[in-house]
């Protein structure tokens, strides 16, 4: 893959700030996409702490595997990081002093239309981050319970047409599925009233269906509960985010208390940290990002 198709991964320097990673330690890098943390980690310890990189996508497991291939205690492995217990203990690895995730889709899923990811450009209504897994976002559009459909783009997405947009879903797939992505798009556009604005009118619907196929809240919050229970005292939790539903996991993940009742987690940042102007203006993408971290109190 050539480099300019890779990730540019966001707010790295925020990243190495509140990790600090240094030599000896165990990282688990959640969302690996191209590497960006995973290089920017093993740069900063000249190589030597080790790197366990996780990501459910083929693809990126292997641009991250050839860029990295100099680094001898770099691991990637094809996994959801839900099972980040499972990859750790085929590592023989139990605790690890942090743990990064950078959450949603990469660039390199994105901008490739077959993967279904965008309307931008026309593809197939995919949308699976594995491809391996069954469920497409095809299949919730065309086969979902009405209700159900009217309910993933409501909790996922925020829509407020979410009911709308399920029953003409609905009405329309009776007589043709879905197929294409900027099909889908023009259909949804079509489905809401009112003026259009800079937002294009599918774009929450797509984050929803996106969530949905791809059961990222569900993800998110084992992460989180795996997080408790692997990084060591002391060792630190950093997730970067770009909406509201996935920051409002970690913010209370962050604030959970263990058994006694004292707080398991010390807050790095009260609130969460954004990108520089500099950044946003390079890599617009890193717009709505918003980085969490915490460190592992000592019950
Ligand atoms: C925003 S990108 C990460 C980019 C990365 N930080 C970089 O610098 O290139 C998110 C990546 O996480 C992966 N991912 C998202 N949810 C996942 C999950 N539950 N388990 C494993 N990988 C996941 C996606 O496939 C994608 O490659």
């Amino acid at each position: 893959m050539n480099e300019p198709l890779l990730h540019c991964p966001v707010m790295v320097n925020e990243v190495l700030e509140v990790l600090q990673p240094g030599p000896g330690c165990v990282y688990v890098d959640a969302t690996l996409g191209a590497g960006g943390y995973s290089k920017a980690i093993l740069q900063e310890t000249r190589g030597r702490a080790t790197v366990v990189g996780l990501d459910r996508d083929a693809v990126a497991i292997d641009a991250a595997s050839k860029r990295l291939s100099a680094y001898k205690t770099f691991h990637p492995i094809q996994i959801e990081f839900g099972q980040m217990d499972v990859a750790l203990h085929s590592l023989g690895l139990e605790k690890i002093d942090g743990l990064v995730a950078d959450l949603g889709v990469s660039s390199m899923q994105f901008d490739q239309p077959v993967r279904g990811f965008s309307f931008q450009h026309d593809g197939a209504l995919d949308m699976r981050m594995d491809v391996g897994q069954k469920r497409t976002a095809a299949d919730i559009v065309n086969y979902e319970k009405q209700e159900e459909l009217a309910k993933i783009l409501w909790e996922y997405g925020e829509e407020r047409f979410s009911r709308r947009v399920a029953r003409r879903i609905v009405d329309r797939r009776k007589t043709k599925k879905f197929t294409s992505t900027v099909e889908l798009a023009d259909f949804i556009a079509a489905t809401i009233p009112g003026r259009r604005g800079q937002i294009h009118p599918a774009t929450r619907s797509f984050q929803a269906l996106r969530i949905a196929t791809n059961n990222e809240l569900g993800e998110l919050n084992r992460l989180c509960t795996l997080a408790e229970q692997t990084v060591k005292s002391f060792g630190v939790f950093v997730c970067v985010s770009f909406h509201s539903l996935e920051d409002r996991v970690v913010k209370q993940a962050h604030r959970r208390r263990h058994q006694a009742g004292g707080p398991l987690w010390e807050l790095l940042t009260r609130r969460p940290r954004t990108p520089t102007d500099e950044e946003k203006s390079a890599n617009p993408r890193s717009r709505s990002a918003k980085l969490r971290a915490a460190k592992r109190l000592n019950p």
